[in-house]
């Protein structure tokens, strides 16, 4: 892995709903590589949050990819809807789809990249059968459903097994996947979680919980890509 090769995503779980569209044009002028947007159904996960309509509100306001997180089940019927939303990346737990090769097609048909999101306790077996199909896996450092939890020390063992599950695939002619982590990323631990493997880090409360949008994000975003990086 490129030292370059790391990438923010604030989630905007932890932004101020009532002014989105001015929330995420600031993540972007702060240095944001991509727009985590967590989808929450009070079904799969215990709490509701954003569909469709609120990601095509905010596509004319940023560039950058938006990196939509399904915690919903079932999936399938969302994804021509995000994707004509403007989503650029979907990821989804497989315990949500019945059909999990399935649904990484339709996503790629339907022109977004495509990743599979693995909950603390989940093995990570099914990797074998779909390497090819996935653009980026999404190990959960927290239980999904909320924003500020701690991270789960037990991700790092796991990270380690993915990176390298990862770079056998590139070393045998295979694409590049991203490796997304998410839940409880601050900068006290990015350092240590990007030693494990990841590439692309998800934080909600720790960049939306500085005191202003402009300066404020830069600096947390700046202190996150430095810890990272360790410089
Ligand atoms: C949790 C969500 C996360 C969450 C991260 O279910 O998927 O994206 O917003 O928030 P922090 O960084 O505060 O743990
Ligand atoms: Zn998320």
């Amino acid at each position: 892995m490129k030292t370059s090769e790391i990438r923010i995503a604030p989630s905007i779980l932890s932004a101020d709903f009532s002014r989105l569209g001015e929330e995420v044009r600031a993540i972007e002028a702060a240095g944001a590589d991509l727009v985590h947007f967590d989808v929450m159904d009070n079904h799969y996960v215990p709490n509701l949050t954003i569909g469709p309509l609120v990601c095509e509100a905010i596509r004319p306001h940023v560039t950058i990819p938006i990196d939509v997180h399904l915690m919903v089940e079932p999936v399938d019927a969302l994804i021509p809807l995000f994707a004509k939303a403007g989503a650029n990346f979907i990821t989804f737990h497989p315990e949500a789809s019945r059909h999990v090769d399935r649904t990484l097609s339709l996503i790629r048909e339907h022109g977004c990249k495509a990743g599979l999101v693995f909950n603390p306790a989940m093995p990570l077996d099914l990797l074998d059968y779909v390497m090819d199909k996935i653009d980026m896996v999404l190990l959960m450092s927290v239980n999904p459903g909320f924003a500020g939890q701690k991270f789960i020390p037990s991700t790092l063992t796991k990270l380690t097994a993915v990176r390298a599950r990862i770079d056998a695939h590139q070393a045998a002619g295979g694409h590049n996947i991203w490796l997304e982590v998410d839940g409880g990323v601050r900068a006290d631990n990015i350092g240590v979680i990007r030693q494990a493997g990841a590439d692309t880090f998800v934080a909600g409360s720790a960049v939306f919980s500085a005191p202003d949008p402009d300066k404020g994000y830069r600096t947390i975003m700046q202190q996150l890509r430095a810890q990272a990086l360790n410089l």
